[in-house]
């Protein structure tokens, strides 16, 4: 792949390798939300020399020739194994995850609340954003998954013409929603995590929050980056067949 820092957006670089994902984490950008970005746009917005992360993406990017492995070849993984990954492993994972880290947050509150005051701001807006993400999480397994589902299974067939654009949109705008609303709280977890020193409770749930924020981006980047586009590309072409 060719790194046109102005022709190709974040999302793309993922796509095509999820080994990237750590490079663009480690620059803080955000790929699974943010990847119709183009890579000099995102350059200029967060203040990055283009050549530090062209260096750092191309030694990724030059492992391809050894092959990715197929756990992690998301991009020509079928829409039934991209949906049942989603759902059974990080559906379930958050649904497990939230009710813990809440219940740890109320504890380290009481406990440490004086000593560290993001906590309890933490534990707010977690409660806030957790309960929402449930909420979306809800509607893709009831409504979303099951529309998605049917679609593929007869995709614009005649009489019962049904386009997922609409829908796909609307749970892109809530995934931002939802970034936007856990960005806070990992900013205040990083700073927690810094000055923790020897308190196994608080890192325990600081490390809870982190694995959640990344199982997130995972999850987040199998539908935006991923499945979206496989149903958004699918349909073009069907519309386009439909017309000739
Ligand atoms: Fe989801
Ligand atoms: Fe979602």
């Amino acid at each position: 792949m060719e790194l046109h820092f102005n022709e190709i957006r974040v999302g793309e670089v993922v796509r095509y390798d999820y080994r990237t994902a750590d490079i663009f984490r480690s620059f803080n950008i955000e790929y699974c939300c943010a990847g119709s970005k183009l890579l000099g746009k995102v350059c200029e917005e967060y203040g990055i020399d283009p050549d530090d992360l062209r260096i750092e993406l191309n030694a990724i990017l030059e492992l391809q020739g050894e092959g990715i492995s197929d756990e992690m070849d998301f991009v020509n993984w079928d829409h039934n194994r991209l949906l049942n990954q989603i759902e059974t492993v990080h559906h379930v994972y958050a649904h497990g995850a939230i009710p813990v880290i809440r219940a740890q947050l109320t504890k380290l509150v009481q406990i440490y609340g004086d000593q560290f005051p993001q906590l309890s701001e933490i534990e707010k807006d977690f409660i806030k954003a957790s309960g929402s993400f449930k909420w979306h999480m809800r509607k893709e397994e009831l409504v979303f998954f099951p529309l998605l589902r049917r679609w593929f299974d007869s995709p614009l067939k005649s009489g019962e013409e049904i386009s997922m654009y609409t829908p796909i949109l609307e749970i892109i705008k809530e995934h931002e929603t939802e970034v936007n609303l856990f960005k806070g709280i990992r900013n205040l977890c990083e700073s927690v995590m810094e000055t923790s020193g020897e308190y196994v409770m608080l890192k325990d749930c600081m490390q809870n929050l982190i694995d959640f924020f990344q199982d997130m981006e995972l999850h987040l980047h199998l539908e935006n980056n991923i499945l979206f586009p496989k149903v958004i590309q699918m349909e073009r072409g069907l519309v386009e067949s439909g017309r000739n």
